[in-house]
């Protein structure tokens, strides 16, 4: 049996998810896993190839040999070919197009033992839609993160605009409707928290209230001595 503890986090688009995950992992000193890049990546690749989403037998190809390394030194950092491709793949027509790809089944399942391999000593923290339904039902603490739409569309475009791009809140707001439509009702592994998630609506906290809360649950789950 495999005993190496795993936290996922698990939620919608702009849920705070994500950077929560990797305070998380830099905390405990575990490996990260940002499940989203890869489908990310995958979507990226599809615009470099042009490569019909029609041609599931292509993809299911590319998703198998994608290739793609997360940076040893941080693993948040996304490397293509050697090459650092992580602002390219976190915009959002890349997320769209990723949740495009993600609704095929042969995609997904190409991509699930690439996920489990993250799971190393001393332990794992990873985020994503299904990783504490499907990838990792394992887990001793999944927690599931929550916001209402308008909070995390507003979330997204500053996060966006720090970054120096030109978007619009209304553009966003439509696009994570339908991110969200089509993730909450795909057939395979839809966005849906494990039956033993612990649900955190963060719309009225900010980060370090949403990690101290995630902290009491780490606790919870693992005992002080983490
Ligand atoms: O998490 P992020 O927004 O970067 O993910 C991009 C897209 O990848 C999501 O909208 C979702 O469709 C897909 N995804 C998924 N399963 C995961 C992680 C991401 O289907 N575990």
């Amino acid at each position: 049996m495999n005993t190496i503890p795993v936290i996922t986090i698990d939620g919608p688009s702009g849920s705070g998810k994500g950077t929560i995950a990797r305070l998380l992992a830099k905390k405990m000193g575990w490996h990260y896993l940002e499940s989203g890049a890869l489908y990310r990546v995958l979507a990226y690749a599809v615009i470099q190839a042009k490569i019909d989403l029609n041609d599931v037998s292509r993809l299911v190809v590319l998703a198998r040999d994608l290739p793609v390394k997360f940076d040893s030194e941080d693993e948040s950092r996304i490397l293509w070919c050697g090459y650092d491709i992580t602002d390219s793949i976190h915009t959002e027509s890349c997320g769209n197009l990723a949740s495009k790809i993600a609704a095929l089944p042969e995609v997904r399942d190409a991509l699930l033992s690439r996920q489990r391999v993250f799971c190393a000593s001393p332990g794992l923290v990873t985020d994503g839609r299904d990783m504490g339904t499907v990838v990792f039902p394992q887990s001793k603490l999944k927690i599931f993160i929550t916001a209402d739409r308008a909070t995390r569309a507003k979330r997204r475009y500053m996060q966006l605009k720090e970054k120096g791009n030109n978007v619009s809140l209304e553009n966003i707001l439509s696009e994570l409707t339908e991110r969200d439509y089509r993730d909450e009702h795909r057939a395979v592994s839809p966005l849906k928290p494990a039956q033993d998630a612990i649900l955190l609506d963060t719309t009225h906290l900010n980060i370090e209230q949403t990690f101290d809360q995630v902290m009491v649950f780490v606790q919870e789950a693992f005992g002080v001595s983490v």
